[in-house]
């Protein structure tokens, strides 16, 4: 892969509003998780973000997002059940005893997007299910460990891939992390998965949302009629986290975290 452009430094100003959406993410984030039972509905976790964003005088990262000419994104959190990979629509589909839950959501606060994404159980779910979400989170907090200066952009990947194939399970290669900031996709895109040692290296005031999926079978995916919902080839159980990370001077600075966040 390449890396046509420079990764942009943040400025102290930049990093305060970083900082602030990426609370408003978490808090929010904490929220929908916390509706996460079975018999709810998906589109009840999208009111809810939908009116948090309101409230906190927000703008919404996902609704009308529409890159590369697909229908403009319907709703404010992207919610994907079992095998559904990522940036499933809510809808009404009920939630399960067993089923697992992925939510993943965005918000703009004085121009400057947060992103972060969580996978749970609902209910109590198989300890397959467990070990997955496990696997796929520790995965993600293996590559935010690289996000230090003098590191460079592939040891992240290289390290996700590690923990989730060392796990027993695969990397989808089609969804990638990316660069955040006025644009909830900025380059460089960051792969979760590659040989260690490539790319830019990592400097203090970069800022990227590292966003691992991991699955039960294959890294295969597909698209549905919808043409947004990634579900696993094969039909197996997917997990998706998601954090968006500073890099300083010292330890990495996950910006979409509080106390009980993922
Ligand atoms: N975290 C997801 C991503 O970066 C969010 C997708 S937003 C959507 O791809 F609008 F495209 F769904
Ligand atoms: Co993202």
């Amino acid at each position: 892969m390449t890396y046509g452009e420079k990764i942009p430094i943040r400025s102290r100003r930049e990093i305060q509003a970083m900082r602030e959406a990426g609370r408003h993410v978490a808090e929010i984030l904490l929220a929908l998780r916390q509706m996460a039972e079975p018999g709810v509905k998906t589109l009840e976790f999208d009111r809810l973000a939908a009116k948090e964003i309101d409230r906190r005088g927000l703008t919404s990262s996902f609704v009308g997002y529409s890159p590369g000419g697909l229908p403009p994104y319907p709703a404010s959190v992207c919610v994907s059940v079992n095998e559904e990979v990522v940036h499933g629509i809510p809808g009404s589909r009920e939630l399960r005893k067993g089923d697992i839950l992925s939510l993943d959501f965005g918000i703009i606060c004085d121009g400057f997007h947060g992103d972060s994404a969580v996978t749970i159980p609902v209910g109590e779910s198989s300890a397959e299910a467990g070990r997955l979400i496990e696997a796929t989170r520790d995965s993600l907090y293996q590559g935010i460990a690289e996000m230090v200066p003098g590191r460079r952009l592939s040891d992240i990947g290289h390290a996700i891939q590690h923990r989730a194939e060392g796990g027993g399970f695969s990397v989808v290669r089609q969804f990638v992390g990316h660069g955040i900031g006025r644009q909830l996709h900025e380059p460089p895109q960051v792969p979760n998965y590659g040989r260690a040692g490539r790319g830019p290296r990592l400097l203090p005031g970069m800022v990227f949302a590292i966003e691992p999926m991991v699955n039960v079978g294959t890294e295969n995916v597909r698209m549905l009629d919808d043409e947004w919902t990634a579900v696993t080839a094969d039909g197996q159980l997917s997990a998706h986290f998601e954090h968006t990370v500073l890099v300083t001077e010292e330890t990495p600075e996950v910006l979409t975290r509080i106390a009980e966040s993922h």
